[in-house]
């Protein structure tokens, strides 16, 4: 029977120790120049000594201009190749670290950028314009200028001592705006047909795995659908992921939802009858399993060692991906792996105003801000309130964005 402690071994060779992995969070913790900070290898320390198989790093940027919010780590030369492997060593041996690269394409805040490309100059939904600038079409120069920095950022992981790197393809960021046929209305070779949209992704996969090599972890999380009118659906994300498993990918996180939709984090349930499964895309990776062998993992509203045990023995995935349990139970996968549930519970975030609980921004705030106190070797605060850690957002956010222009200056 497999659960949560069985080893799994990847197509590249590589066997992680548990089918346990701490989802991507974004730390929000680089410094004023892009680079990790002590606190962001302190917060992967703690981490790494849950005996969990696989950290996911929360997502690292290839391009300074390109940011996807203030104080992200950025990887596109070996200027901080020192920091970078003093992180990629902060957990123990037997688990393992792999950064999740990411280029936010439209979806940075308004003014965070100098400019902002997506496959085409789509607006964001009138709600939404206020805090995000319609985007220019990307040219063929900066789409290949892009794929070159996802491979270029993978090299320097692998030589820093990373064990992998996963592409950041789902929630809406750049590699799911060109899978996306609301995002992608090009007619030029990048969009227009399912293959078109993919090219971009496998283009992306091909050159990391130049660089890398055939013995190197790659991953990629993906959307089962974007839950959006005309975004990517169901059918369409299937034949990228067999696609991506064709081409030699070693894992595919299922997650789903954009910034316009956020059913990422549960705060819009993507199903009603997801509640009862715990998890929200299970019935998305019993369909692909159907269809693949490539190994999965799948993220999103898992809680208990029951749930997670009954999701792999059903063999519907092979990881189970845990992201904000982790930000207020650092030790969560020791109770998890000995059969126990975690006494930190995950508990929805609300001010009470539904424009702001519905946006999704206010989860990933009150997390960020559980992450950053682990950081800096603090006790999580799992009741903080919501209009205090919005409060703190706010105040961090301003001097982030002032360090950003700062060190933008600075070169
Ligand atoms: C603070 C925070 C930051 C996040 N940052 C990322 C990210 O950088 N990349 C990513 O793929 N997902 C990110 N996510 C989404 C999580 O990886 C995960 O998909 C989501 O929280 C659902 O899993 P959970 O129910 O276990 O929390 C973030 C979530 C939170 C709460």
């Amino acid at each position: 029977m497999t659960n949560i402690n069985s080893s799994i071994q990847l197509p590249c060779g590589t066997v992680l120790q548990n089918r346990l992995m701490k989802s991507a969070m974004s730390e929000t913790l680089g410094n004023d120049h892009f680079a990790p900070t002590p606190e962001l290898i302190r917060l992967y320390e703690r981490w790494g000594s849950s005996g969990i198989g696989l950290l996911i790093t929360g997502n690292v940027m290839i391009d300074r201009h390109a940011l996807g919010e203030p104080g992200n780590v950025v990887i596109e030369d070996e200027r901080d190749l020192d920091m970078l492997k003093a992180w990629a060593a902060a957990a123990p041996s037997g688990t393992q670290i792999w950064v999740q690269l990411n280029h936010p394409g439209k979806q940075a805040p308004k003014g965070l950028n100098p400019r902002n490309i997506s496959p085409s100059a789509v607006p964001f939904h009138p709600k939404m314009q206020a805090l995000f600038a319609t985007p220019e079409a990307a040219t063929e120069a900066e789409i290949q200028d892009i794929i070159r920095r996802f491979a270029q950022a993978a090299r320097i992981c692998k030589k820093a001592g990373f064990h992998g790197v996963q592409i950041h393809g789902a929630h809406g960021y750049l590699v799911s705006q060109f899978l996306s046929p609301h995002h992608n209305q090009r007619t030029d070779a990048w969009g227009g047909s399912p293959e078109n949209r993919r090219r971009f992704v496998l283009e992306v996969y091909r050159a990391i795995r130049a660089e890398v090599g055939p013995a190197f972890p790659v991953g990629i999380k993906l959307n089962s659908a974007d839950f959006q009118r005309g975004g990517l659906s169901e059918e369409e994300s299937m034949g990228t992921i067999a696609a991506l498993a064709e081409a030699g990918m070693d894992l595919i996180e299922v997650s789903g939802g954009t910034y316009e939709a956020p059913v990422m984090t549960g705060a819009v349930p993507a199903k009603a009858s997801t509640a009862a499964r715990e998890a929200y895309f299970l019935e998305f990776a019993e369909k692909v399993r159907g269809k693949t062998s490539v190994p999965l993992a799948v993220t999103g509203g898992f809680r208990s060692p029951a749930g997670m045990n009954a999701a792999l023995d059903s063999g519907a995935l092979d990881i189970v991906g845990i992201a904000r349990l982790m930000a207020i139970d650092p030790d969560a996968p020791r109770h998890l792996l000995q059969g126990k549930a975690s006494p930190a519970s995950v508990r929805p975030i609300r001010t009470g105003v539904g424009a702001i609980d519905n946006a999704g921004i206010l989860e990933i705030s009150w997390y960020a801000l559980q992450l950053r106190r682990i950081g800096e070797g603090r006790a999580t605060r799992p009741h903080e309130g919501a209009w205090m850690s919005l409060a703190k957002t706010l105040v961090h956010g301003l001097a982030g964005r002032r360090s950003v222009k700062r060190a933008r200056a600075a070169g």
